[in-house]
């Protein structure tokens, strides 16, 4: 049967309008359960860094939101001044959007992890297990070699003792700077110490193998075959412990620890 090219355009229009409908009615129907997915993510990261849950541990999403509910208390904070920001929603927060925005946002000083802009507030969690602090967790963004690695810090209730890091995005090589989301690369950190003696932020990743939690404290082993993406690491992981970073907040946090 021989159709016109009017008919074939037609018929090739009335699939894409049904085809596009259909997309967009999914997008729109799914977007909670997508929203609902991403505070799980979060959730499941934030318990991982801080020792509370194992990556593989096959929690069901209520176990995950129960034991975040349990023990972990997040806040938002003023990152340039430390003080509380209680007008954030720290449910819906959505950082990386506030990083982009004018009004949201402020460009950042000059820096090696090549951070353009900073987030006016940026949400952090304090770890509180029977009404007593366990630990701190502070958001950690910054360039490798491929771009941008976005993950989690947390420190011991000293804020100098390193708990746990987690990359959980990012865009390295697979196998080289791939390896940040390594576990066994992650036990390495620690017990290791954030800051020296005189409080400047000291920790590095070195190229080549650490010594021991006790005699070398302040170096992690570098990922073999990423030099660059090991450099990025103590670059992002320095300024967000610095002035620039959650220094405002860490030492309001001192003062108030006594
Ligand atoms: C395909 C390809 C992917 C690479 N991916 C990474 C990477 O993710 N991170 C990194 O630091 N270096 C990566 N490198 C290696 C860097 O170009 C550079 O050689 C390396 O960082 C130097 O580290 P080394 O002194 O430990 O060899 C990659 C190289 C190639 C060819």
């Amino acid at each position: 049967m021989q159709h016109s090219t009017g008919y074939i355009i037609g018929f090739a229009a009335a699939v894409c309008l049904v085809a596009s409908l259909f997309v967009a009615g999914s997008a729109v129907g799914l977007k909670d359960l997508q929203e609902a997915n991403k505070r799980l993510d979060v959730q499941k990261k934030v318990l991982t860094v801080a020792g509370l849950m194992d990556a593989d541990a096959g929690l069901s999403a209520d176990e995950v939101n129960a034991l975040y509910t349990e023990s972990i208390q997040p806040k938002a904070i003023d990152l340039k001044t430390g003080a509380p920001a209680p007008s954030v929603d720290v449910a819906s927060y959505d950082q990386r959007k506030a990083t982009k925005g004018d009004g949201t946002s402020f460009v950042a000083p000059e820096n090696a992890s090549k951070i353009l802009r900073l987030p006016n507030e940026v949400v952090v969690f304090d770890i509180v297990q029977d009404g007593e602090l366990k630990g701190l967790i502070l958001p950690i963004e910054g360039y490798g070699l491929w771009g941008f690695l976005y993950g989690y810090l947390a420190l011991e209730p000293d804020a100098r003792t390193i708990r746990g890091i987690t990359f959980y995005d990012h865009g390295e090589t697979p196998g080289l700077g791939g390896e940040v989301d390594n576990p066994r690369w992650k036990a390495l950190w620690p017990g290791r110490l954030a800051f020296d003696d005189r409080g400047k932020p000291a920790i590095t990743v070195k190229k080549g193998i650490a010594g021991s939690v006790e005699n070398d404290p302040y170096q992690v082993d570098g990922l073999s075959g990423a030099t660059i993406t090991s450099r990025g690491v103590t670059n992002l992981v320095r300024f967000w412990l610095g002035d620039d970073g959650f220094g405002p907040y860490l030492d309001k946090y001192r003062e108030s620890a006594g």
